[in-house]
């Protein structure tokens, strides 16, 4: 198979763990004979400091003559003062909007050898394996207006969905569901917001087309504490875009680590892209000690979504769990037990697996 992908590594550790994903890749090439062409965009802080935007037009052009994008993380403290339209951020919400990447799917599945990396207790988090569906290009995030009024002293941002914005992410997320275990949580806050109101009913109405689906609906405050105290009664949940930001990182911890989480951003018909849930970890960029497997995962997703590559994707997750089985990890992993690698060397131990197949 020949494939174009366009790579963003963007800021901090972004362009140190898009290195390991290309080795991975480039071993998963050689092993199953296909051939990946990688071409290099902007975005990010990087973006703004050669090209002075965030999301060079040549960057979406790129993408979307491209058969996939894989991308690493944007932000960190350099651009933090700018003005909101000269944000890292913003590139990367661009992108998304650009390629109408509405669906954004974050898998969470711990590892049994890394049950002891969360702080939650091993018998509450044992078994849980969840898929968070968010809806990725609608509500705060994309609403306008979105601005500071009156001398600095008011401000307005602006929660917008169009029902046909809900229905498609709400199908989505049944179709999750039925090649899963079937059971959907739809979150929302419908007992206060008017578009939650209007996500419940569709809903509603949207799960008469798909009875072999459970429904349920959950408060999005419950629903954080219940994630976890009892994330086993999880399975596919479905929320608007910014709930699904805020509960994806706190479902992380389910797995010892953000550094764990990688996503699939999906449009109906387009291109696809693939991030990790994780930003571009400042704290630790340049130290070669960045967790490298959620972006690593998120190739082996990109490998499965967009090229239909399963036993390639399966081939990347099981080395994945293999090297944690062997007892090594990255620093932000808290166990006491195993081994600490850097970035790279964790890498190595991943290749190899993939190599032994
Ligand atoms: P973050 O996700 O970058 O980091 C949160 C914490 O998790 C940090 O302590 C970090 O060291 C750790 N962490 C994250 N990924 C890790 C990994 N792979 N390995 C080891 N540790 C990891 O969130 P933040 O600190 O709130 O944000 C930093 C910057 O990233 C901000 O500019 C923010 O806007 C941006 N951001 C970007 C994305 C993205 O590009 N998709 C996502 C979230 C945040
Ligand atoms: C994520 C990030 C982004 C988001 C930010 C950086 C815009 O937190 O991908 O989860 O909120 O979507
Ligand atoms: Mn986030």
């Amino acid at each position: 198979m020949d494939k174009q992908i366009l790579i963003l590594r963007g800021d901090g550790i972004g362009p140190e763990i898009m290195d390991q994903a290309i080795r991975v890749l480039q071993t998963i090439g050689d092993t199953f004979g296909h051939s990946f062409h990688l071409t290099d965009g902007l975005i990010g802080g990087a973006a703004i400091d050669e090209a002075g935007t965030p999301l060079p037009e040549a960057t979406i052009e790129k993408a979307k003559s491209s058969d996939a994008v894989l991308l690493g993380a944007v932000g960190g403290p350099k651009w933090d003062q700018n003005p909101s339209d000269l944000r890292p951020e913003r590139g990367l919400l661009g992108i998304r909007k650009a390629l109408d990447l509405y669906a954004n799917l974050r898998p969470v599945k711990g590892f049994k050898t890394l049950t002891d990396a969360s702080p939650l207790k091993r018998e509450v988090i044992e078994g849980s394996d969840l898929l968070i569906v968010r809806e990725l290009t609608g509500g705060l995030y994309f609403g306008r207006p979105s601005e500071r009024r009156e001398d600095g002293h008011v401000v307005v941002d602006t929660l917008h969905y169009t029902k046909t914005e809900m229905t498609r992410i709400i199908k989505k997320a049944f179709e999750s569901a039925q090649l899963r275990s079937k059971k959907l949580t739809s979150v929302d806050k419908a007992n206060v917001l008017e578009s939650s109101k209007m996500w419940r009913e569709i809903v509603e109405e949207e799960s008469k087309n798909y009875p072999d689906v459970t429904v349920e609906h959950v408060l999005v405050d419950a629903c954080a504490m219940k994630l976890i105290t009892s994330p086993t009664a999880f399975d596919t949940i479905v929320t608007e875009n910014m709930f699904g930001d805020i509960l994806s990182d706190e479902a992380s911890v389910l797995t010892g680590s953000l550094g764990m989480l990688p996503s699939a951003s999906l449009s109906e018909s387009g291109v696809g892209l693939y991030e990790p849930a994780h930003g571009s970890a400042p704290d630790i960029a340049g130290e070669n000690i960045a967790n490298p497997i959620a972006m690593i995962l998120s190739t082996a997703m990109m490998l499965r979504h967009s090229f239909h590559l399963d036993a390639e994707a399966t081939a990347i997750e099981c080395a994945v769990e293999q090297a944690i089985n062997n007892g090594y990890h990255t620093k932000d992993l808290q166990v006491s037990i195993g081994t600490c690698l850097s970035t790279t060397d964790m890498t190595n131990q991943i290749i190899k697996h993939i190599m032994k197949e």
